[in-house]
């Protein structure tokens, strides 16, 4: 039976029900069927989402405003000078308004804890689209990317190689989640963090799978059904590029550490890419990788999401 998750924001993977993942993954097959046949699919005609970005954003912005256009609403962009928030108003006080206006809020911020407080403040749902600390929207995207690849996700392995950022966190708490092992090789001083692994272990001893946290590349790739790395300095950590790069160097994705998955692994990156650091075109372009089918599924499962919760 269907799940009700209308009304719901989401925040974080770790919010969802096992259920609640795969009725999205299950949406997001029917959607994607239902652009491809040019079947009408205008389930939310007449609805507003707000898009809050106070970070840079592709695939994030044009997925959400397409995706919510083909649904049958609207999508109005809110840049880093738009709105008063956190300038002369409070979240909350936002968060309290833009509900009286809109259906749904979708936010791209620095502070995950803004987030947590437009949500807990608003009574519209709110949807994380990416924190310093979390990246919801693009690992439900990855997980069901998989899932169209390889008709399972328990079982399998994905190995994140490189900073143990928003995007190792999400993919803790989504690999955890459906029951694949994971594996993740970071430098020591950029390991996940500690809460979030900790959550993790306990979901997958739920599940009967593996979480793993090591210094060594080559340990997390063995073996590994996927192959996923992220850029060594986010948005918002610039000045630390040229030390990260230093530090980061043995965590490169190139033809040699992949000798160590398995023949027929899957490359996966979130994307932007900055070819020649965290992976080369080698292994970006190469047949293993589904880095652009990746982010076309973005607009499929945010449709999804989009759908269910508003
Ligand atoms: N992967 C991702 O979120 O890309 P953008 O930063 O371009 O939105
Ligand atoms: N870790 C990256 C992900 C970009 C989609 C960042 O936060 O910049």
């Amino acid at each position: 039976m269907a799940i009700n998750m209308k009304g719901k924001s989401l925040i974080s993977i770790n919010d969802l029900s096992h259920e609640e993942v795969w009725q999205i993954f299950e949406v997001s097959a029917s959607l994607k069927q239902k652009r491809l046949t040019g079947e009408p699919h205008r389930i939310l005609e007449g609805k507003t989402l707000g898009m809050i970005f106070s970070k840079p954003s592709t695939r994030t912005r044009v997925s959400f405003e397409v995706g919510i256009y083909e649904l049958g609403g609207i999508g109005m962009y809110f840049g880093p000078n738009d709105l008063q928030l956190k300038k002369s108003e409070s979240v909350a006080d936002t968060a309290k308004v833009l509900s009286r206006f809109l259906s749904g809020i979708m936010i791209r911020t620095f502070d995950h804890q803004d987030v947590v407080d437009l949500a807990r403040y608003g009574s519209i749902p709110v949807i994380n689209g990416l924190t310093d600390l979390l990246h919801p929207c693009q690992v439900l995207t990855d997980l069901f990317t998989i899932y169209e690849k390889k008709r399972q996700l328990r079982g399998l392995k994905l190995a994140y190689v490189g900073d143990g950022n928003n995007m190792a966190h999400s993919l803790l708490n989504g690999c955890s989640k459906v029951g694949m092992d994971i594996s993740i090789a970071s430098p020591s001083g950029y390991k996940p963090n500690e809460q979030i692994v900790n959550d993790a272990l306990a979901n997958a001893k739920y599940m009967g799978s593996k979480v793993e946290i090591v210094d060594d590349p080559i340990q997390a790739v063995k073996n590994a059904d996927v192959v996923y790395t992220d850029v060594w300095a986010s948005m918002g950590q610039e000045s630390e590029a040229a030390e990260r790069k230093l530090k980061f160097q043995k965590y490169q994705v190139n033809p040699e550490l992949v000798k160590n998955a398995k023949e027929d692994y899957l490359f996966m990156h979130c994307l932007p890419a900055h070819r020649g650091d965290e992976v080369v075109n080698e292994v970006a372009d190469s047949p293993n990788s589904i880095i652009f089918d990746e982010a076309e599924n973005r607009l499929h499962v945010q449709k999804a999401i989009m759908a269910l919760l508003m």
